[in-house]
């Protein structure tokens, strides 16, 4: 596959056009930004961390019936992945509290859920993610009812898929952010999944190995990111 013209340079990703026209390639970046771009940072490797990882979790995702934009992995950093329009969610879902919603609702960061919470918020940097609901979506138009019901679904499905994963290797998914796409009319998992868009903690020690360490100043940022990849034996 030929790699043509830079189509975006967002925060942690470059994409490129390809020969192909329903196929793009990203290029994951080290840079890290958290708080909606105020602070910024590089994590030595975090690039590669995130493609391989994301891959792989895009893989058993698909085997366990998720569709997804994965194409091909070309190299560390580099993957084909098919050219989806980006519904504009952040799909959140968490299984304890921690971080914004721990903030909002003032729970301790680990306190248990009685129930999975699912969340949108419209990306949007401008006006910095807001939290919105279905009314909100559909009023907007950011989705349709049929496409935010299958999201939720999917979202809900990815959960269960990989809380049963992260658990065998001593891992505990506090939450995590999820994108979908519109290719062909049809609704794809895309984005990415990695200690960026993910809360990982030790399942014994609580330790976190994931990218609140840089967002919170904790050092062993990039240790964090290499022990996520030794467990998952990547
Ligand atoms: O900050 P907050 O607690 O709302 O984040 C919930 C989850 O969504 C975390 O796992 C975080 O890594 C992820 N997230 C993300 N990108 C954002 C906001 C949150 O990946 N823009």
């Amino acid at each position: 596959m030929e790699k043509r013209e830079q189509l975006y340079e967002g925060k942690a990703k470059k994409v490129f056009a390809t020969d192909h026209e329903d196929y793009c390639i990203v290029d994951y970046k080290d840079d890290a930004t958290a708080f909606n771009g105020q602070k910024k940072g590089t994590i030595t490797g975090k690039g590669i961390v995130n493609n391989r990882m994301s891959n792989f979790m895009f893989k058993l995702l698909e085997k366990h019936g998720i569709p997804t934009h994965l194409v091909e992995e070309l190299n560390d950093r580099e993957t084909v992945v098919k050219k989806v329009s980006i519904v504009p969610l952040e799909v959140i879902v968490r299984n304890k509290a921690a971080g914004s919603l721990a903030k909002r609702l003032g729970l301790e960061e680990g306190t248990e859920l009685k129930s999975t919470v699912l969340e949108f918020c419209y990306k949007d940097d401008d006006l910095g993610d807001p939290m919105v609901n279905e009314y909100h979506i559909l009023a907007a138009g950011f989705a349709t009812k049929e496409e935010v019901d299958e999201i939720a679904a999917m979202a809900l499905k990815v959960n269960e898929i990989l809380c049963d994963f992260f658990k065998q290797i001593d891992v505990e998914l506090i939450d995590f952010k999820l994108e979908f796409g519109r290719f062909h009319g049809k609704i794809l998992l895309a984005d990415e999944i990695s200690p960026d868009t993910c809360r990982f903690w030790d399942i014994h020690t609580h330790e976190k190995l994931d990218k609140d360490r840089f967002r919170r100043d904790m050092g062993g940022v990039e240790e964090a990111y290499a022990e996520m990849m030794k467990r998952i034996g990547l």
